[in-house]
């Protein structure tokens, strides 16, 4: 059936990314929205005006400087260059109580340690970095020990007070990328400080150059009753780990793959190309169809997909390939033309907030709510957001009572492909509260009773050209 030449009235968006198209004579067809309307793609912006939120700085930097035991094992870690300053980059975030963890992996040599901790609330504005547990924790790239923390990327804590982590296992990844050891999946116990889980992956999840550089868990009737899940951003594919087993295996899916369209960045006068496939992860429970949903999306890619976690916990679907459960991976919307996004996180009252790198912004949207372009809103005012947000890489939603969105900022194109500025603040650490007063968008808020909530099972009318 030709659908152009019928003409469209109403258009009905239905369930978890399935499109209805009501046509002239009242048939419904399943359709994506795209597929039909490829040519309003990025005509209208759809970013709504928006409140400028109480984005607070905690902590940023011009470089990061490292906590040692006493000034002259500074200067000769600084002399022997296990320490050069201006290679450290900071990249993931995360809170728990009164300490944030930050990542530094190691992209360049130079990189004394690659997890570290600041006090928080903050007592200084520039803290030198504290490594996680110790120095003795971190390995040595030129005599590595594989048991030792290598280069970690990203972190997870979890409701049962643990810190997870992603360590890639590589090293001087934009200059002579080695891998020297194979990326492993740690837990350390938040109360003791103490390593709890040690998780190498089998060589067979690991792909030639397979870079593991996110990690999301998820706790289920007990602490013992815990996945991980991590990302392989540049083989495209989602390792999930059975905590409770000690056993892991490997989900693909043709939606895990970049979009090449995406993939091209423009920032900060740059131009380069990153064909990164699946990366933002966030779990969510969908009260309707009583699952755990995973959210995700590629970072080259304008779409967010979802999948019912039960189908990645299910090792036998994965053995004998995954033809048949490929179908329940459904896109669920788009954020239009600059709209990728590297990292996401679903707050308590259903939000999700995701980080906007080609906008220097973060996004929110409420997970009750289809996802269209008009329901998805930006936190901060579209022309002033660069001025405090220069490349959000990494963002996370804690488990504290008075909920956070962490972001850090890390102008990580800069780093890589020209010169940052060591008199000029490069790095930062900004919180917003979830539940901050007039802070969220008047659309991405689930408080707000002007704008109707709709359940998702629900079909929803929307005019024509509504939508993009
Ligand atoms: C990183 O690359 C540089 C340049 O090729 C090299 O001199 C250095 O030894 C490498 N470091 C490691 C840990 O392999
Ligand atoms: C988990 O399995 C790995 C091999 O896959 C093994 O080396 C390790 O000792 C096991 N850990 C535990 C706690 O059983
Ligand atoms: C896993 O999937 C298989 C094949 O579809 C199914 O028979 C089995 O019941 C599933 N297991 C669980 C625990 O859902
Ligand atoms: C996978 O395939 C092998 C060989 O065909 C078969 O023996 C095995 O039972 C299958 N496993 C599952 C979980 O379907
Ligand atoms: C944006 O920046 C302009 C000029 O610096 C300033 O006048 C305006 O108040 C800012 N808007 C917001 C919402 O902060």
């Amino acid at each position: 059936m030709n659908l152009l030449s019928n003409t469209i009235t109403t258009l009905c968006i239905i369930g978890l990314g399935i499109s209805l198209v009501c046509l002239s004579d009242g048939t419904l067809v399943e359709k994506n929205l795209e597929e039909i309307f490829p040519h309003r793609l990025g005509l209208t912006s759809g970013l709504h005006p928006s409140i400028q939120p109480l984005f607070t700085v905690v902590n940023e930097w011009k470089y990061l400087d490292f906590e040692y035991p006493t000034f002259v094992k500074r200067q000769r870690a600084i002399s022997n260059g296990e320490f050069v300053p201006k290679n450290n980059l900071p990249l993931g975030i995360d809170v728990h109580r009164n300490r944030l963890f930050i990542t530094t992996p190691r992209w360049r040599d130079g990189v004394p340690a690659s997890l570290s901790t600041v006090p928080y609330p903050a007592i200084e504005t520039s803290p030198n970095l504290h490594p996680y547990p110790n120095w003795e924790a971190h390995g040595d790239p030129f005599n590595p020990d594989c048991s030792k923390l290598i280069s970690v990327y990203r972190t997870a804590i979890d409701s049962c007070q643990r810190l997870w982590l992603i360590d890639s296992g590589i090293v001087n990844a934009t200059i002579s990328l080695r891998q020297i050891c194979p990326p492993k999946i740690v837990a350390f116990d938040l109360t003791t400080d103490q390593m709890i889980v040690s998780y190498t992956l089998p060589q067979s999840q690991i792909k030639e150059e397979s870079l593991y550089s996110n990690i999301v868990v998820d706790v289920r009737d007990s602490c013992d009753d815990t996945h991980a899940f991590v990302t392989d951003v540049w083989r495209f594919g989602i390792v999930v780990f059975s905590l409770k087993n000690n056993r892991s295996w490997r989900v693909t899916n043709f939606n895990f793959s970049p979009n090449p369209v995406a993939a091209d960045f423009k920032v900060y006068g740059l131009n380069f190309q990153w064909l990164d496939g699946v990366f933002g992860m966030s779990l969510s429970f969908d009260p309707i169809s009583r699952q755990r949903v995973l959210y995700f999306h590629p970072m080259a890619s304008f779409k967010e997909f979802m999948v019912s976690t039960d189908l990645l916990l299910n090792e036998s679907l994965w053995v004998n390939g995954t033809q048949d459960v490929a179908q329940y991976f459904f896109p669920i919307g788009d954020r239009g033309f600059n709209g990728q996004s590297s990292t996401s996180g679903i707050a308590r009252n259903g939000v999700m907030f995701y980080t906007q790198v080609h906008r220097d912004n973060i996004g929110c949207w409420d997970t009750a709510k289809p996802y269209i372009r008009s329901n998805l809103g930006l936190l901060l005012d579209a022309q002033n957001s660069s001025t405090v947000i220069q490349f959000p890489n990494d963002l996370k939603v804690d488990n504290e009572e008075d909920q956070g969105v962490w972001i850090m900022s890390n102008r990580l194109p800069i780093y890589l492909y020209s010169q940052l500025d060591y008199g000029d603040i490069n790095f930062r650490i900004l919180r917003t509260g979830v539940a901050s007063q007039g802070g969220l968008p008047a659309i991405c808020d689930p408080n707000n009773k002007l704008i109707s909530r709709s359940s998702k099972t629900a079909i929803v009318s929307i005019e024509e050209g509504q939508c993009y």
